[in-house]
């Protein structure tokens, strides 16, 4: 699956990028982050003289980056503002090009496409900046600490098609997010702002381990719900939650996980997690935090244990040129995965055409 130019990509949580110049590879091009006094630096990571990796350098005075080879330094902007050798002279070739990066939500944006970046199509991930404490109204959101990154070696129309098919979770996460008691689970689509929502309820069902922790007086059994929202392109918040039986999603408690997929290349992602609890019925910050580590470590284990392997097998087979011409059955359970698939191809179609429009 190709990729799509412009659109804002999540490149790493910002707690992760230190003062050091970091190197990642976003759209199948090496790119370049460093932290400046005025936000966050973004470009190739590549050095316009003899072709060094700009990350080995490092940075200086917080505004610069110095190459590790020669010493020029690059600005913010990829500008050279120092040549350290004999007279000087900054040739104009020495230039490096740079791209919009915005800090939001605890995650560096970058948007690499030829089109002006827009900030308000940055996904809305406010919950994870909640500072925990009970609001006057709305949702009350709780942190969970459960932010990490992972890398799948597969491609991110792959994963998406995995998130926003909620079935899998009975089969390949049994026990722990799903069982086969909630196959029988009602499926259904809803198109929203900039997306879709897939939405899936499981009536008096016996609870798998994650429903079970979140629950109001830690139930064996309840009504739960998972609602993949797909947010543009690559941002997927998945809405769960776990409810007496027979009560439905009103007065429930649950948890909003993000997953944030940024293509590496075409056969490798970057794939970001956070969570927030929502709602939780335990009150004291020792609580939440017992909890929050807990569903953690289940979910982590739950990606890379499970999907991870799963995906990267799937990846595999599909790349697999003994395979080439095979199509995917199609079954009941697949309307997400279906969804995905068109809602992709539009947003292809679109990031295509823009390109060829003049100006
Ligand atoms: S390769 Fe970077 S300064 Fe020479
Ligand atoms: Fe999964």
């Amino acid at each position: 699956m190709p990729f799509i130019e412009n659109q804002w990509y999540g490149a790493v949580w910002a707690k992760d990028l230190g003062t050091e110049p970091k190197g990642l590879r976003i759209l199948d091009k090496p790119i370049l982050l460093f932290r400046t006094e005025s936000g966050v630096a973004v470009m190739d990571d590549l050095c316009p003289h003899r072709f060094v990796p700009l990350h080995l350098g490092k940075v200086i005075d917080g505004n610069r980056v110095r190459c590790a080879y020669h010493g020029l330094e690059f600005d913010g902007t990829g500008t050279c503002v120092h040549n350290p050798h004999t007279s000087g002279r900054i040739p104009p070739a020495a230039k490096v090009k740079s791209y919009r990066a915005i800090e939001r939500h605890g995650m560096v944006w970058v948007w690499l496409g030829e089109r002006e970046a827009d900030p308000a199509l940055i996904p809305d991930l406010s919950p994870l900046e909640s500072d925990g404490r009970p609001p006057a109204s709305g949702p009350h959101y709780v942190q969970t600490g459960a932010q990490f990154s992972l890398v799948m070696k597969a491609n991110y129309a792959l994963i998406g098609d995995n998130l926003l098919d909620l079935s899998h979770a009975c089969v390949l996460h049994d026990t722990l997010l799903g069982n086969l008691e909630m196959a029988d689970a009602e499926i259904g689509i809803e198109d929203t702002n900039s997306g879709f929502i897939v939405r899936r309820l499981a009536v008096d069902t016996k609870l798998p381990a994650l429903f079970h922790l979140m629950s109001k007086g830690a139930l064996e059994q309840g009504d739960t719900w998972t609602d993949m929202e797909l947010i543009g392109t690559t941002c997927f918040a998945n809405h769960i939650g776990v409810n007496d039986a027979g009560k439905g999603r009103s007065g429930g408690t649950g948890l909003l996980g993000i997953n944030i997929l940024t293509p590496i290349d075409e056969e490798t992602t970057l794939y970001h997690v956070d969570g927030v609890l929502v709602d939780p019925p335990h009150r004291s910050p020792e609580d939440h935090a017992r909890i929050g580590q807990q569903m953690g470590e289940l979910a982590n284990f739950a990606f890379t244990a499970q999907d991870k392997v799963t995906l990267e097998a799937q990846q595999a087979a599909i790349s697999d040129p003994a395979l080439a011409t095979s199509r995917p059955a199609m079954f009941d359970i697949d309307i997400g995965s279906a969804r995905y698939a068109r809602h992709l191809k539009s947003l292809l179609d679109a990031d295509k055409t823009t390109e060829l429009m003049p100006g």
